[in-house]
C-alpha cells in the first residue's frame, strides 16, 4: 500500500470514511487512527503496528457530546477531572458503552477517552465527524512518534495516509487516569501532573506500578518506549562513562562530553521530555549502544519522564 502523507485534515478524514487508517499528530505523540465503529479499521491498526489485540485503544473525541455515543455514563469524578482538562494531555478511563466494539478495548468493559488540545488533531476529528480510537502511531516497542517522519519510518507503506504536522509539544503520552472507582487511580504519568489532578481530586493517587499483581492497564505489562540502544539512568551525570559507542541526555553537561557520540543538554524538564523519543531514535540510527539519561526529580512532568526512562531501561 502507498501511504499517502498531507496536511489537509479533510483528505485524511476521506481515508477514514473509508475505512482506512491514519496518522495524526497531537499535542503528546502521533497517534494511529480507525472509525471506532468499524471492526475492520480497528484489525488494521493492531495488524500495522504488531500490537498485541489485548492492549486497548483510546478514543479521541471533539466534542462533549460524543461521549453518549461511547459511554454507558460518565462518573461524577470524571466530570470533575473533565471539566478542569479537556481538550488536553489527559485520558480518562470510563464504563464502555455497548456500541463500541468490544476489539476497540481489548475486551475490556472501560474505555480510555481523551480530547486533544492541538488544533490540527481536533480539525481532523472534526472532520472525520465520529470518535476515532488511536495508539501510538509507532511499531509496537519502539518509542512514540513526535515526528510525521518518525510515523514514516516506522509505518510507511502499511498505513493509508499520514497527517503531516509540526513536532509535538509535550513528547510524551497523555496522563491516562482510572475513573471508574471511588477516587481516580492514575494508570499512566504524563503532562497533566498528579499534583494538577489532586488540585481537583486531593484523594488521586498513583497506581502500583512496581509489582503489580495483576496489571489494572494492560499496557503496563508490555515493554515500551525502547530504543535498541541499553538505557542506563544516571543520578551523577560526572560518573557517566564516555565513549564513542554511547550518548548522553541530561540537564547538564557530564564530564566529558566531546567524547560521546551524541549528546543533548536541556533547559529544563519540559524541553527534556519533549525531546527524548526522537533523541531515542537518533541513537539508533546513529547505532549508539550506550544510552545515558540524567535522572530528574519525580514532580510535575518529572514523574512521566522518569516513567519512561525506567520503562525504557527495564531489561
Ligand atoms: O497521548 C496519548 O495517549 C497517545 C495519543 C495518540 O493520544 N496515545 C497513546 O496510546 O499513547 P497507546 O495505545 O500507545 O497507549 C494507551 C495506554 C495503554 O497503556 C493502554 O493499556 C491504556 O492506555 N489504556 C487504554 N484504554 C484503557 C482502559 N480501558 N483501561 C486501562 N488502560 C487503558
Ligand atoms: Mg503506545
Amino acid at each position: 500500500m502507498k501511504t499517502k502523507v498531507t496536511q489537509s485534515p479533510t483528505i485524511a478524514a476521506r481515508f477514514i470514511q473509508h475505512g482506512e487508517i491514519v496518522a495524526f499528530p497531537t499535542e503528546t505523540v502521533y497517534g494511529l487512527g480507525a472509525n471506532i465503529f468499524n471492526e475492520g479499521a480497528i484489525r488494521k491498526i493492531f495488524l500495522a503496528k504488531g500490537r498485541p489485540t489485548d492492549n486497548p485503544l483510546i478514543a479521541h473525541i471533539s466534542e462533549i457530546s460524543q461521549l453518549e455515543y461511547i459511554t454507558n455514563g460518565v462518573p461524577h469524578i470524571a466530570q470533575r477531572l473533565l471539566r478542569r482538562f479537556f481538550p488536553g494531555p489527559l485520558t480518562l478511563v470510563l464504563p464502555k458503552g455497548e456500541r463500541v466494539p468490544s476489539s476497540a478495548t481489548g475486551g475490556l468493559k472501560t474505555i480510555g477517552v481523551r480530547m486533544p488540545r492541538h488544533a490540527l488533531a481536533l480539525q481532523f476529528l472534526r472532520a472525520c465527524g465520529m470518535p476515532i480510537v488511536a495508539p501510538s502511531a509507532n511499531l509496537s516497542g519502539r518509542p512514540s512518534p513526535t515526528t510525521w517522519q518518525a510515523v514514516r519510518s516506522d509505518l510507511d507503506g502499511r498505513i493509508g495516509c499520514i497527517l503531516k504536522g509540526e513536532q509535538t509539544q509535550v513528547g510524551l503520552e497523555s496522563t491516562v487516569v482510572d475513573c471508574t472507582g471511588r477516587i481516580p487511580i492514575v494508570l499512566r504519568a504524563g503532562a497533566v501532573t498528579l499534583e494538577q489532578l489532586r488540585e481537583v481530586i486531593s484523594e488521586t493517587r498513583l497506581a502500583e506500578r512496581k509489582y503489580p499483581i495483576t496489571p489494572q492497564s494492560p499496557g503496563q505489562k508490555y515493554r515500551h518506549y525502547s530504543p535498541k540502544a541499553k538505557v542506563v539512568i544516571c543520578s551523577y551525570p560526572q560518573y557517566t562513562i564516555a565513549s564513542a559507542d554511547a550518548a548522553y541526555i541530561g540537564l547538564e553537561s557530564p564530564m566529558y562530553t566531546n567524547v560521546f557520540k551524541k549528546h543533548l543538554i536541556c533547559k529544563n524538564v519540559e524541553e527534556y521530555a519533549r525531546l527524548l523519543f526522537q533523541f531515542f531514535r537518533e541513537c539508533d540510527e546513529e547505532g549508539v549502544n550506550t544510552i545515558y539519561c540524567q535522572a530528574v526529580s519525580e514532580e510535575g512532568l518529572g514523574l512521566a519522564l522518569m516513567d519512561r526512562l525506567e520503562r525504557a531501561s527495564d531489561e
